[in-house]
């Protein structure tokens, strides 16, 4: 079966390859069917409401089983912010380094540095039907970036039970503990059999 990965992110887009690989499941992304829409906008208050509006714009547009994510950093000395926002959080254009800056200034002489990235995925099928699945990895935001892997606020977050940060850890390593690995694992389990139907 073909299923459609909304999202035009080529590290999520691997990150999401490596670990969904079902046997006799084809995972297309969305710049390789024409005419979708460049971008949907996520303007949910929740992970798992721009997950379900992305996926539900590209299912209909597509007519394909279309998987889509949404994910970001909540920190807890900042009331979970960036949270959804955690793209554009030092505004438009979205910008890693700016977002990176503002998180270390929004945190400069705080001693609670404790965060968690959170995902949700929805599946959405051409006849309407929906699922959705979470993933979460705690952890703690260091004082410097460190590390050159990844993307997004991986140099400045250390998951709970390491030394490194994400930006330090290797693929599979993140993988094997992130969110996004999370959520899709409980995506590959649950869905498992409808996916393969
Ligand atoms: P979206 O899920 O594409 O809306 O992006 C959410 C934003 O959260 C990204 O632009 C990153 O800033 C951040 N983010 C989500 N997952 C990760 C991750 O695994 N590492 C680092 N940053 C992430």
């Amino acid at each position: 079966m073909r299923v459609l990965v909304a999202t035009r992110n080529r590290h999520k887009l691997e990150e999401i390859r490596q670990i969904f690989a079902l046997p006799g499941l084809e995972l297309v992304a969305a710049d390789e069917v024409p005419g979708l829409p460049e971008d949907v906008v996520e303007d949910a208050a929740t992970f798992e409401g721009n997950a379900l509006k992305k996926a539900r714009e590209l299912c209909r547009a597509s007519k394909l089983w279309t998987m889509a994510d949404d994910s970001g950093l909540e920190v807890s000395a900042l009331g979970n912010a960036p949270g959804v926002y955690s793209a554009r959080y030092a505004g438009e254009p979205c910008s890693y380094p700016a977002n990176n800056a503002k998180l270390l200034c929004e945190l400069q002489g705080v001693e609670d540095r404790r965060a968690r990235f959170r995902c949700a995925i929805a599946l959405c099928a051409p006849d309407g039907r929906e699922w959705t699945v979470d993933g979460c990895c705690p952890g703690r935001i260091i004082h410097e970036p460190r590390g050159a892997n990844g993307f997004g606020y991986d140099p400045l977050f250390v998951p709970d039970g390491y030394g490194q940060t994400f930006a330090e850890l290797d693929g599979a390593t993140k993988n094997a503990i992130s969110h996004r690995g999370a959520a899709l694992r409980h995506a590959a389990e649950r869905w498992l059999q409808v996916l393969t139907a």
